[in-house]
């Protein structure tokens, strides 16, 4: 679809629509909701993270006060086993269903849940239940059980998990010591942490239809997984969620939480709502799993790559095999003739993971741009310098042009702004007025960008209201916001007479928000809906007896500042209401859909960035601020520059996160997690933030990207932000860490 030929909306500075609502508290979350005869749950856990239950005592939580009744395997209604298409091995969620048999995969792992009148009493009641177990074989040490592990083709049912190009053994025998870097990088378990926990309230209107309100950035496949495991009509089913508070990369998938909401509903033929507790968001949504990640790189004497090999060990839960995709896009990030990609998975007794923000690249660009810092080190080459001489002209994996590359120029932006050319190579010589020390580092930053199949519905009211629905989300990225502008833009009306309405099944369907690709999915299909109310709005002014424009020629009519008009001085303007007015319509309702097309198969779709940070190392404490951060990012075309600096910002806040101080803590004996709180598992916050903070785009539209030519940035700012956090510890410190997070103690009289 064309743009207009004034485009005044889309690329312009915009409040969120939504914001008032969200700081006011007037903005509904799913726990928010409020029904007739609300009982709360509170979820009864297992406390071994192996074996079977024998038996769950609750005599005494029976007789609390409050409590309305218990739900376990024993009165569990027996659910339909997902279909294939929801539950393949690689697709994310679990698809495990709750109380089904007594079987004990990982600590946490819901046995039941005790429905009361209050969430209070439904939690103590909880804490009253004793379960006896029979201890079963405990798998938690991921190094330990390595010689099991298999190699999963696949990573979310698309992505190549074993790869190789060129012959890496050769070239790797072939190569002298000194340009080669062989080394091991791990990253920790991760959760999850948004600022809303999981929430469900399950309402039952009779025996077969059912209503969850849930946090969740899939109500379409959420509707699918209750449809399902209920065995229910999916008409039947209704999934709503206008305001997700954040999700981390969780939130997508099927879990256990929200089916045993619906199912303490059906027993006690009362709405119930399932509210996780921060613990909970440890052991019941899904986490990152640990890497460990072996580097290999071998340069020529000219710098430029000549193999690399990359093997990552990760494990999944007992019950499901998601893989951890950290050597996707190793494959592709510079050119590089010999290659050799490998993912070993592990099934152990810990929660199954899922996605978490940038899955796979966050990791495994932590490892790739890691390796490339000490690559840069043995050749005595600038790490920028490095990069440059292996630039990949093309996507030498699928051998396919790049749709649209701008990476040397958001190297060269980002290293004047930084002033890197005034970088001391050696290590440890530089501190600042405290004593402290100073260190550069950078990274390359890199995110696939994509297109999923969306629809849209839109709906003009003689009031002059616009209102369009679409069965996407709103994650705290700007959905409405941008949604809002696309509309304002294509139809010419002001953004105050746009509605847009999202998260629920009854509207037209929209993927799960992930893959940072809402953008350029949804607003395509809002596009064609506009862009098709537009011309039954222009029959209808030229057409029928009452057209107030009729005469003129189609083309000749435009919509702008809420009117329809044309250059003939004696037909005045007419405001698109009085259009419907005039010929009777008490409204007027368009569809529009849309998805990826041809270009998807010729060109290789990626969003770049490099980012540069400077660190403060305190020599005694090995304490790390990050003083600086400078990050430049060709995204594509950029539709609202508040929401996207907003959305960087996030994003290499999460990545200086993940470099410092985010580590799930499991504790091998046991299997249980050590730190499943907010005072012991860390997330930056205000302070850690760092005061320089310099955020650029490109903006240049991708010219085969549908519509508007962006190609999505929800997930680029943690990619490469990890990297150059160490890089820059390194460089301060001399000390390289290969180990994230990047805490004190590694540090400690540096
Ligand atoms: Mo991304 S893990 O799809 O939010």
């Amino acid at each position: 679809m064309a743009m207009p030929d004034n485009p005044t909306v889309i690329g312009t500075p915009r409040q969120r629509v939504d914001g008032k609502a969200k700081v006011t508290g007037a903005a509904i979350y799913a726990a928010d909701v409020k029904t007739d005869g609300i009982a709360n749950a509170y979820l009864i856990q297992s406390t071994l993270a192996s074996g079977r239950v024998i038996e769950i005592d609750q005599s005494q939580a029976e007789k609390m006060p409050g409590v309305f009744a218990i739900l376990t395997q024993r009165n569990a209604p027996k659910l339909q086993p997902l279909p294939e298409e929801l539950s393949a091995n690689g697709l994310p969620g679990e698809s495990r269903l709750p109380f089904q048999d007594d079987r004990v995969y990982y600590q946490g792992q819901h046995l039941g849940v005790v429905i009361a009148e209050t969430f209070e009493q439904a939690r103590d009641a909880a804490a009253s239940v004793r379960v006896r177990y029979q201890p079963g074989e405990l798998r938690t040490d991921l190094e330990g059980f390595a010689q099991q592990a298999i190699e999963p083709r696949l990573a979310l049912g698309r992505i190549k998990l074993q790869d190789k190009r060129g012959d890496v053994d050769w070239v790797w025998a072939n190569m002298p010591q000194d340009r080669l870097v062989d080394a091991v990088y791990s990253t920790p378990i991760e959760n999850h942490n948004p600022i809303e926990p999981g929430a469900a309230l399950a309402i039952w209107e009779d025996q077969d239809h059912l209503t969850l309100h849930v946090s969740t950035r899939g109500v379409d496949l959420t509707q699918r997984v209750l449809a399902a495991a209920f065995g229910l009509l999916i008409q039947n089913v209704r999934v709503i969620c206008p305001f997700i508070g954040g999700h981390f990369g969780s939130k997508g998938f099927s879990w256990s939480y929200f089916i045993v909401a619906a199912a303490a509903a059906r027993l006690i033929n009362r709405p119930v709502r399932l509210v996780l507790t921060r613990s909970q968001m440890f052991d019941s949504m899904g986490q990152r799993a640990r890497t460990v990640q072996s580097f290999g790189l071998a340069a020529d004497e000219t710098g430029k790559l000549a193999a690399l090999k990359h093997s990552t060990l990760t494990h999944s839960s007992m019950v499901y095999q998601y893989t951890e995709p950290a050597g996707a896009l190793t494959r592709l990030l510079y050119a590089c003739p010999n290659i050799q990609i490998n993912h070993r998975l592990v099934q152990l007794n810990y929660t199954t993971p899922c996605p978490m923000r940038a899955p796979g690249e966050a990791p495994g660009i932590f490892a790739l741009e890691s390796a490339m810092d000490e690559l840069a080190i043995k050749l005595n080459l600038d790490p920028l310098e490095l990069r440059l001489r292996n630039h990949a002209d093309k996507d030498d994996s699928e051998q396919k042009p790049w749709s649209s590359k701008h990476l040397k120029e958001c190297y060269d932006h980002g290293a004047s702004k930084f002033g890197w050319s005034s970088r001391n190579p050696h290590p440890a010589s530089a501190r600042d007025k405290d004593g402290r020390l100073v260190g550069w580092g950078m990274a390359t930053a890199i995110y696939p960008a994509r297109q999923e199949p969306a629809a849209a519905r839109i709906t003009l009211a003689n009031d002059g209201s616009v209102v369009v629905q679409s069965a996407t989300h709103e994650a705290g990225t700007g959905t409405y916001t941008a949604m809002t502008q696309f509309v304002s833009e294509n139809l010419g009306v002001p953004m105050e007479q746009v509605r847009f309405e999202l998260g629920d099944t009854q509207f037209p369907h929209a993927p799960v928000n992930g893959g940072s690709f809402l953008t350029a999915s949804v607003a395509p299909a809002v596009t064609a809906a506009c862009n098709n109310l537009r011309d039954k709005l222009i029959s209808l002014a030229l057409d029928g007896p009452a057209a107030p424009f009729t005469g003129v020629a189609r083309g000749d009519l435009v919509l702008a500042d809420g009117r329809i008009s044309t250059q003939k001085k004696s037909l005045p303007p007419m405001a698109l209401a009085d259009v419907l007015s005039k010929t009777n319509n008490q409204q007027l309702v368009a569809e529009g859909e849309a998805g990826p097309g041809d270009a998807y198969q010729k060109f290789a779709f990626y969003s770049f960035g490099a980012v540069f940070v400077e660190v403060r190392v305190d020599p005694d404490f090995g304490e790390v601020r990050v003083a600086r951060v400078v990050g430049v990012y060709d995204v594509g075309k950029i539709i609202n520059p508040m929401l996207a600096r907003s959305q960087l910002l996030g994003g290499i806040t999460f990545g200086i996160g993940m470099a410092l101080m985010e580590g799930t803590i499991p504790d091998i004996p046991t299997g249980r997690i050590v730190n499943s709180n907010l005072s012991e598992y860390h997330v930056p916050v205000s302070t850690d933030v760092p005061p320089e903070f310099t955020i650029e785009f490109l903006d240049i539209p991708d010219p085969n990207m549908a519509d508007s030519g962006a190609r999505g940035l929800g997930e680029i700012g943690i990619v490469g932000t990890p990297a150059a956090v160490a890089n820059a510890i390194y460089h301060a410190t001399g000390k390289r860490i290969r180990d994230l997070p990047i805490t004190p103690d590694k540090l400690v009289g540096v």
